[in-house]
């Protein structure tokens, strides 16, 4: 993040919004007889690298799937690494990330994260919280249905109360209690590694979305790769169930 190169040459069109559900981290290493967490010490400088690019490129907000309600699942060692991770991260590069000008945001279920990570999120927030070039939103402990769900409890609640009339739920509304009420839908989501599927992430939100996927291990994304995606995604025609 130290210094910003001119990268690019202008693109057609730059989706508002890209989501990239950063996928390959254990296949890199493995490929490499390294252990998996020697993919996500890759794979952080990736990140790195795409917060750069996408600053570059004049993105104006990138959700990186970080890690999922599912990933809860893997051993607790890989875990404790992500966590270790992420806690380094927090308190080494929201420094630099302020500086660019990025406002962080993390969405996900915060109590499964222990409490000084929970601290450092809500700090690194609060820290970000006036900066306007770049938001960059962190899924972490992140599940779509999860945050569906809540969503409905919060709703149901407030029926219950008086304070919501059943009348008034409709999409518009219905987004507003989910994570993502002040970020808008994404345009482009693209996930690494070869797989095709969404696992979970931004259900609701990528309802119209350009899904493009790329072979590229996560650990081996490059700012090319984004820009292939970003051209990718100015090729397709977004029709949004009309005929024109
Ligand atoms: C993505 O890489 C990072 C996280 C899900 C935390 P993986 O760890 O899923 O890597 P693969 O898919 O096993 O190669
Ligand atoms: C999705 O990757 C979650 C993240 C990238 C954080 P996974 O590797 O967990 O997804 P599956 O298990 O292949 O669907
Ligand atoms: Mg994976």
């Amino acid at each position: 993040m130290s210094s910003l190169n001119p990268v690019h040459k202008k693109l057609e069109s730059i989706p508002v919004h890209v989501g990239i559900i950063m996928d390959g981290n254990g296949r890199w290493a493995e490929a490499r007889n390294l252990q998996r967490i020697e993919g996500h010490r890759k794979g952080i400088e990736t990140v790195k690298e795409i917060v750069k690019g996408s600053i570059e490129l004049e993105i104006r907000y990138l959700t990186l799937y970080g890690f999922s309600t599912e990933n809860w699942k893997r051993p607790s060692g890989e875990i404790s690494f992500l966590m270790g991770q992420l806690r380094f991260f927090l308190r080494n590069e929201i420094k630099t990330l302020n500086e660019h000008g990025v406002r962080i945001k993390f969405i996900g279920y915060r109590g499964s994260l222990e409490n000084d990570i929970v601290d450092l999120l809500q700090e690194a927030e609060e820290e970000t919280k006036n900066n306007n070039v770049l938001q960059l939103v962190v899924a972490l402990s992140y599940g779509a249905r999860q945050e569906i769900a809540a969503a409905a409890r919060r709703i149901a609640t407030q029926v219950l109360s008086g304070d919501l009339d059943v009348e008034a739920i409709n999409e518009d509304t219905f987004a507003g209690y989910l994570e993502t009420f002040d970020i808008p839908d994404p345009d482009l989501i693209i996930r690494t590694s070869g797989e095709q599927r969404i696992s979970n992430f931004l259900l609701w939100q990528s309802a119209y979305a350009e899904l493009v996927f790329i072979d590229t291990l996560w650990p081996d994304f490059s700012i090319e790769n984004l820009k292939d995606a970003l051209n990718e995604f100015n090729r397709r025609e977004r029709r949004y169930g009309s005929t024109v």
